[in-house]
């Protein structure tokens, strides 16, 4: 009763004839990048995937070759693992050498890859979104009363749309304008929040334009299907009475 269910939040991409907006996925990327990055990767994306976005070759490039992990290599010279900058057909890249060293700089939990969190939770683009704007800051006096385990251990944060109530990630969207969107759009938290919540529904599911659009062909043609059933079976039994 305490654990809260997700906001009803719409999105563009909503429905059996929602359309991902470009803009909106732009600006989650933003936030994505220069926000969640610092802990989540995104192993199932590429560089190169961010054209559908919208960005040309040369844009896709340099947003590789800046992204602000390098990704993991082999120095030639010496056969060591070292790091050289992103290309178009690399995955993003977890900003931890390894999950030891995640967990250390977490409080020992791990940020969890985001490419499929929209899938894996219920609701998921709803849930992404509640959970960034969902921070309390003090706990219901009912809910200690009730259940004094559930007081907040340090270094934990009060979140009701988490299913534990106490997650180890603190808000990442603290404030206004944390980021500068290039589109003029004000960033609001709530706003920042939307626009990554869409953002990784599209890593979730890229192509969910098509699944749709095939959907609605294969309607299309069961109606027209049906009719013409009908009409043979009208045909084919004409003259007998
Ligand atoms: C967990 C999203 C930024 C650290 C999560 C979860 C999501 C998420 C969806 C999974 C919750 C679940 O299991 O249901 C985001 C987004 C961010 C962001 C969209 C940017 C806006 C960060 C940053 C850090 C971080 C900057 C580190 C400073 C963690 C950790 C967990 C986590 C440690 C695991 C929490 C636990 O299991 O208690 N994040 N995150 N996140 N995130 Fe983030």
């Amino acid at each position: 009763e305490f654990h809260k269910m997700p906001l009803a939040e719409k999105f563009p991409h909503d429905g059996p004839l929602g359309k991902y907006n470009k803009g909106q996925l732009q600006r989650g990327l933003k936030v994505y990048s220069e926000v969640c990055s610092a802990c989540h990767s995104l192993k199932l994306v590429s560089f190169r995937d961010f054209a559908a976005l919208g960005y040309n070759e040369e844009q896709v490039k340099a947003i590789a070759k800046g992204w602000k992990t390098e990704v993991p290599s082999i120095n030639p010279e010496t056969g060591e693992p070292a790091t050289r900058p992103g290309i178009p057909a690399d995955r993003i890249p977890s900003p931890f050498p390894n999950e030891v060293a995640a967990r250390a700089a977490n409080n020992n939990a791990l940020p969890p890859d985001l490419s499929l969190i929209t899938k894996a939770r219920a609701d998921g683009p709803a849930y992404v979104y509640s959970l960034l704007i969902g921070y309390e800051e003090t706990q219901p006096a009912e809910l200690l009363k009730k259940f004094p385990d559930a007081k907040t251990p340090d270094g934990l944060h009060y979140n009701p749309y988490f299913a534990n109530l106490n997650i180890a990630m603190a808000a990442p969207l603290a404030a206004d304008d944390q980021v500068t969107y290039d589109d003029g759009t004000k960033a609001t938290k709530a706003q920042m929040a939307k626009d990554v919540a869409a953002f990784l529904t599209w890593t979730a599911e890229p192509k969910m334009e098509n699944r749709k659009s095939a959907g609605w062909a294969a309607l299309i043609f069961l109606i027209i299907f049906t009719g013409l059933a009908w009409m043979s079976y009208k045909s084919i039994w004409a003259d007998k009475k």
